[in-house]
């Protein structure tokens, strides 16, 4: 429980309610309102949660005014800078920077998981060739809680760290899995003498026929798209994580919960949504059109991969992933590229608008990672894939958080009920 700094009074008619106020490490106070009901009878009411904080957390911080984004207080920019997916994983999940010896054995401990159960292949073949690879991910990602019995006791903090490091290991393979299924071709198993994000390289585009050598330059501009994805505290999808963890459910379920939310444009399913609008964009004179459309109250479009809940300045994760989509542009050699050039316009051209500006909408972090992916060769439907392997280790460390804490309990809602008041059944012949 934390310790209250202060007191919030609401009233209501004549009653004076004292709430209190809890101060973070960082960022605004919180106003208890875990008694209101037993206090008042009411309810408060914030859908979408603009308001509120809905649990303590010791893991990423945000600072949506500065565009700031920490992770266990190191800055994002810092780690995507000097630090390595695996590293930030194990920050994330407990707490520390690993020394020398801390990290060997981490690495260790999830090369040795990232194969999955022979069986599982199995799974995979029942799917249609023509899956989304995410449709293909919910269902095998829920499924590893009917293949590893062992990791499944919620209760069990050894279980709990076993089932992490299971899937932190395993989703990559899932997901390239997901991709040479639906391509039509043989799965390739994990190669333990390559790091983490060449070996999920070399999952996705090795053939048996021939030597695949992954590009070191790929392989870093895949590590860092996944450092910048791997958490961000308590948004749609982590939120549906915790809420299905508050119930007990195994782990291996919740994070096929969070896959499920992630799919959705308005959150992790926007990369894909964005370099398919860059394309129908097509050519820098066809922009005007598209923003044009985006300001327009009448026409549900939305520019993809701009906007964001929390930051309302920048996303400094698009920063990393703009210098990023350049380098890797010219490695493929890949020069004027129409989409990158779209894009690049586009930001240019939405920064100086005042709808833009005044609503403080800017490119997040959706809007560059499909250059990238698009360039190393990825089809569009992976690239929500990409980023649900990414923020795996962010949903269990959150759940982990949320497991660990002895005075968790299961998350209940309530509503504002606006349906008909009672009334009495009528017998069909009668209606
Ligand atoms: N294009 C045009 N207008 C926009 C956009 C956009 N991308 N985003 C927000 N607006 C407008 C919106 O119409 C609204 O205008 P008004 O006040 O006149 O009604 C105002 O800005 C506020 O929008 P909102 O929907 O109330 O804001 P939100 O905080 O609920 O939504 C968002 C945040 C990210 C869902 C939204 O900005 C959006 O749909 N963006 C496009 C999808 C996208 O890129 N999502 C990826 C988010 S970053 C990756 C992740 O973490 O998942």
């Amino acid at each position: 429980m934390p310790k209250s700094t202060g007191t919030a009074q609401l009233k209501v008619g004549d009653k004076t309610i004292d709430l209190p106020i809890y101060s973070p490490t960082l960022g605004p106070d919180v106003v208890d309102i875990g008694k209101l009901y037993a206090q008042s009878d009411m309810f408060t009411y914030d859908p979408g949660f603009t308001s509120t904080a809905a649990c303590e957390s010791a893991i990423t911080y945000i600072d949506g005014d500065k565009g700031e984004l920490l992770h266990r207080g190191y800055p994002i920019d810092q780690l995507a800078q000097d630090s390595h997916f695996l590293e930030v994983c194990y920050l994330l999940l407990f707490g520390e920077l690993p020394n020398k010896a801390e990290m060997i054995d981490f690495e260790q401990r999830v090369t040795n998981h990232t194969m999955v159960h022979e069986q599982m292949h199995n799974f995979f073949r029942g799917f249609r060739r023509d899956s989304h690879p995410m449709a293909t991910m919910v269902g095998v990602v829920g499924a590893m809680s009917a293949f590893y019995h062992d990791s499944l006791d919620i209760n069990d903090p050894w279980q709990r760290e076993v089932a992490a490091i299971r899937m932190i290991a395993k989703l990559p393979t899932i997901a390239a899995m997901a991709y040479k299924y639906s391509v039509g071709q043989p799965f390739v198993y994990p190669k333990n003498s390559l790091d983490y994000a060449s070996n999920f390289l070399h999952m996705c585009f090795a053939v048996p026929c021939e030597e695949y050598q992954v590009n070191p330059i790929l392989s870093k501009a895949m590590d860092r798209i996944m450092m910048l994805h791997a958490d961000h505290e308590q948004n749609a999808s982590t939120s549906t994580v915790r809420l299905a963890g508050s119930s007990g459910a195994n782990p291996f379920a919740c994070i096929a919960a969070g896959i499920a939310c992630l799919w959705g444009p308005a959150h992790g399913g926007a990369n894909q949504a964005c370099l398919e609008m860059l394309r129908e964009i097509g050519t820098v004179d066809r922009i005007p059109e598209y923003i044009a459309r985006a300001k327009d109250k009448d026409d549900p479009f939305r520019l993809m991969g701009f906007g964001h809940r929390v930051y309302k300045n920048f996303d400094p994760r698009a920063t990393v992933m703009k210098e990023s989509a350049d380098e890797v542009l010219e490695l493929m050699g890949i020069h004027n590229n129409p989409t990158l050039q779209v894009a690049k316009e586009l930001e240019r051209i939405a920064l100086e608008d005042d709808y833009f500006i005044s609503k403080k909408l800017y490119p997040n972090v959706d809007f560059y990672s499909g250059i990238i992916l698009d360039a190393m060769g990825f089809p569009t439907s992976m690239f929500t894939p990409i980023f649900a392997l990414s923020r795996t280790v962010g949903w269990i460390s959150q759940w982990r958080e949320m497991i660990g804490d002895p005075t968790q309990k299961i998350g209940r809602p309530r509503q504002l009920y606006i349906g008909e008041a009672h009334r009495d059944y009528v017998p069909v012949e009668k209606r």
